[in-house]
């Protein structure tokens, strides 16, 4: 007997079958370990060949395994997959190693037991929804309902060229693809019945999965866009939202959450707010910050010009940045420049932390910050610390507990 199929009658968002996953516990701030599954995670930096297993490749099985144990052990929420398919070079070789978002993901599941797993996925690519449905869905069987994606557009050229692709396709094209892409992925994840989707990117006849997520109504889904046009697809369609801010301050944080809020909620919609955060502690704001001088001293220059040159920061000899195709034209000579053109403070920040929120300091300056950014409306964080089993060894034992004492995470 033929079984009857459901024609997608949603092709774009806002769209929530069932309804939006539950987001929120009362005075509790969401901590996420951020990037474990990469090659240095977020330090561009030479101090990392110090001690190579440690600082550079934590990533490596079964270091990584250990690492999500502690992090589970440590009272963390959940772990997040730093999604890449290339690196940076340079000395350290920075990101160019990784565990990839479905192998990762089912490795995280099958080694905890309570730890939320986010997965980062590329939609730009062009997998099938189907596809990362099927992945997905069983990682969330699996994992008994733990699993959430990170659905980031993509917009690095090299990865476009890997995938055989000339070009990256403009913002609004990136983010038709992913609203339609999220609502063909929705549509699998929650119905009963195969669908029949017919969109302008992606086509589906009878298409059905088995098994299907154990979360219910569904798996969250987390965006990290930046452009106006991204947020927009973000705030109908995803649930956790990455924030940056220009300057690092509080301030800064408390506007970008704001601006994200406001807008889900003209959809009828809430968004968890998270920011990504670079972590260097100690006992005393003293001994983290020579900690944090030697890593600065220590910047990986090459990798650093690599990320700039990847992510179009590259400027012309009147200093305007160059687009991808002009690289090797009139680019201005910043040999004699130990800051490659961008200014001492940029340069830093993207060494420590790829312009994350830098926490550095005592375990009470920490969670001191910590506490103001969830005052301020973020109220997730991915981290990422340079020393990752130490850095989730002391949230453990020194950062929660002040965190407790300050009236949140009480459970
Ligand atoms: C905190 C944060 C995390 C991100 N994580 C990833 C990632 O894992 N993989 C990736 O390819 N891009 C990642 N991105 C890039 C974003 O998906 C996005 O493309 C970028 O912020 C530019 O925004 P736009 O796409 O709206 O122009 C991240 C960005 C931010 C701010």
């Amino acid at each position: 007997m033929q079984q009857t199929t459901i024609k997608a009658d949603v092709l774009r968002g806002p769209f929530d079958p069932g309804g939006q996953p539950a987001l929120k516990q009362k005075d509790h701030m969401h901590l996420s370990l951020f990037a474990w599954n990469v090659r240095s995670g977020l330090s561009a930096s030479k101090a990392v060949l110090a001690d190579p297993d440690r600082y550079r490749d934590f990533w490596r099985w079964p270091s990584a395994a250990k690492l999500l144990k502690e992090t589970e052990a440590a009272g963390f929420d959940s772990e997040i997959q730093y999604g890449m398919w290339s690196g940076y070079g340079g000395a350290t070789g920075w990101n160019d190693a990784s565990l990839d978002f479905a192998t990762g993901a089912a490795a995280a599941a099958a080694t905890t037991e309570k730890l939320g797993l986010f997965t980062t996925i590329h939609v730009g690519y062009e997998f099938h929804p189907l596809l990362i449905a099927k992945i997905t869905g069983a990682t969330d069987y699996i994992s008994g309902g733990r699993l959430a994606v990170n659905l980031v557009a993509a917009q690095n050229v090299g990865d476009f060229h890997q995938f055989g692709f000339d070009e990256v396709p403009s913002s609004d094209v990136r983010y038709d693809i992913a609203d339609e892409f999220t609502t063909l992925l929705k549509y699998l994840w929650s119905s009963d019945e195969p669908i029949d989707f017919d969109g302008q990117y992606f086509q589906a006849h009878g298409a059905q999965i088995n098994p299907r997520p154990a979360a219910n109504p569904r798996p969250l889904l987390m965006n990290a866009a930046g452009s106006d046009r991204g947020l927009e697809y973000a705030c109908k369609q995803c649930d956790c939202l990455f924030v940056t801010a220009n300057d690092s301050s509080i301030e800064a944080y408390a506007g970008r959450a704001k601006k994200l809020h406001d807008m889900a909620a003209k959809f009828d919609r809430e968004v968890r707010v998270c920011a990504m955060v670079y972590v260097v502690m100690d006992e005393t704001d003293a001994k983290a910050e020579a900690t944090v001088d030697w890593i600065r001293e220590e910047i990986d220059r090459d990798a650093i010009e690599n990320w700039l040159i990847r992510s179009g920061h590259v400027m012309n000899s009147e200093k305007k940045v160059l687009a991808d195709d002009q690289i090797g034209e009139d680019r201005a000579d910043t040999s004699d420049d130990p800051y490659l053109g961008i200014g001492e403070e940029y340069y830093n920040e993207l060494g420590l932390g790829m312009g994350a929120y830098r926490l550095f300091g005592s375990y009470d300056s920490v969670a001191d910050q910590l506490a103001g950014l969830y005052e301020a409306g973020v109220e997730q964080v991915a981290l990422c610390f340079f020393d990752p089993h130490r850095g989730v060894q002391q949230m453990g034992e020194h950062v929660i507990p002040r965190l407790r004492e300050r009236g949140l995470n009480r459970v």
